[in-house]
């Protein structure tokens, strides 16, 4: 075999070993993962009468702790608009209850993908006061780039 096969052999495979090690460190330790089955799903037409989605919004559940239960639609989600203190912990609980929507906050790791029924949960601590906005990022028609909503991060309540 030539040297210089040898040398983009060499090349070729230690590229491809080395973006494989990438992906892995990252889907195990930044938890960027595909949706699996192992979540819960419920009915999609029945989403908006089945617990929690029945009440959507934002909940207290401990000091500076929240949950947030958000449904995903064409176009948009309910509620657009959360608002909490500086500091706060919110447990994201979001569901689509039509097509496949995204839920992505710029700046922050949340970055989920909503399936049909899918409950999906992403855990986002807020430090710094200000106005995030979360959006869609997978196309879902032709109102997609109208679909965001906004976490408003207060200094104080
Ligand atoms: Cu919903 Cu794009």
């Amino acid at each position: 075999m030539p040297k210089y096969e040898k040398i983009w052999l060499a090349v070729g495979i230690g590229s491809l070993a080395v973006f494989l090690i990438v992906t892995g460190i990252m889907a195990v330790s930044m938890g960027l993962n595909p949706p699996n089955g192992m979540g819960t799903t419920i009915e999609p037409e029945k989403v908006e009468t089945t617990v929690p989605f029945n009440r959507p919004g934002l909940e207290k559940i401990g000091p500076n702790e929240y949950r947030a239960t958000i449904i995903s639609y064409i176009f948009g989600y309910n509620p657009n608009t959360i608002s909490i203190p500086k500091g706060a912990t919110v447990h994201f609980q979001v569901t689509s209850k039509d097509v496949v929507h995204g839920f992505l906050i710029p700046g922050k790791i949340t970055n989920l993908m909503l399936l049909p029924g899918h409950v999906v949960k992403y855990t986002q601590k807020f430090n710094e006061h200000g106005e995030f906005l979360f959006l869609c990022h997978e196309y879902c028609g032709i109102g997609h780039q109208e679909m965001y909503g906004r976490v408003i991060v207060k200094d104080k309540m």
